[in-house]
């Protein structure tokens, strides 16, 4: 296949951006999106031009890295998949693809297509860890959990952290993300002893941070990678409130 790409360039966080086309050639429909990126980086640097950057490390829709808005949509257009899941199959001959860095007010642009997604790490930091100290790793049936509940954490827990909600969302809340941090904890004994500091902290951090609110436009849902529903938004928020009240 032969390509044009309009990509997203900009030299640092200060610099102002713009769409540059880059035509590329003879790209098989089984390569990966980001191996594409790679065979334009290639042709770039044999030119002496500065290679395209972006965010990836896994490649396995594991890490979370990956990050890119394609044709508009956080992770391209397949369902429940990263950007490092895409392949090129989706495309066709002569296609043009849009490819720009998720964007919101909380993710500064660092280069080109890599956003700094530190502001999710910082509500992490804020309380998504339980800090009580459980001695030696227990017996696996010494703390009996439901079936239910066990999945209904574990849901939660699958959140990779990719922002992808955030990019998705017209008012870049990140309140899926906050919302599976928080759930995860919440639904499990162990989570039970900083349950409301937890859920006051990380969101007065994703606040501080600039995130929008949410409007329940359900566009997060819809570009999450790892299905993360958005009963974890509704859970947040009765963690929220039922912490404002136990903690006056
Ligand atoms: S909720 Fe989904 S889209 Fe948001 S950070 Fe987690 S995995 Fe990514
Ligand atoms: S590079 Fe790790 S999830 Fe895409």
């Amino acid at each position: 296949m032969n390509l044009t790409l309009k990509i997203w360039r900009q030299k640092d966080a200060n610099a102002k951006g713009e769409l540059k086309s880059y035509p590329v050639k003879d790209i098989s429909p089984e390569m990966s999106f980001l191996e594409m990126l790679d065979v334009l980086n290639e042709q770039l640097v044999a030119k002496g031009e500065d290679a395209v950057a972006f965010d990836h490390d896994c490649r396995e829709g594991i890490c979370g890295m990956c990050s890119l808005m394609i044709n508009g949509q956080a992770h391209g257009p397949d369902k429940a998949a990263t950007t490092c899941q895409l392949h090129m199959r989706r495309y066709k001959d002569g296609d043009t693809i849009v490819i720009e860095p998720f964007r919101a007010k909380a993710f500064p642009v660092v280069r080109d297509l890599c956003v700094d997604r530190g502001a999710f790490d910082r509500i992490q930091q804020a309380g998504g860890f339980c800090s009580v100290n459980t001695g030696n790793a227990p017996d696996a049936n010494d703390i009996l959990i439901s079936h239910g509940v066990a999945e209904k954490a574990m849901d939660a827990a699958a959140c990779i952290g990719c922002g992808a909600c955030v990019a998705a969302c017209p008012n870049a809340s990140a309140m899926l993300f906050v919302g599976a941090k928080v759930s995860q904890y919440a639904l499990l004994p162990q989570g039970q002893p900083e349950r409301e500091k937890r859920a006051l902290a990380m969101r007065a951090q994703m606040d501080a941070e600039g995130f929008g609110h949410c409007t329940n436009e359900y566009e997060c849902e819809a570009a999450c990678p790892k299905e993360i529903k958005i009963s974890n938004i509704a859970r947040l928020n009765r963690e929220y409130l039922r912490a404002s009240i136990v903690s006056d």
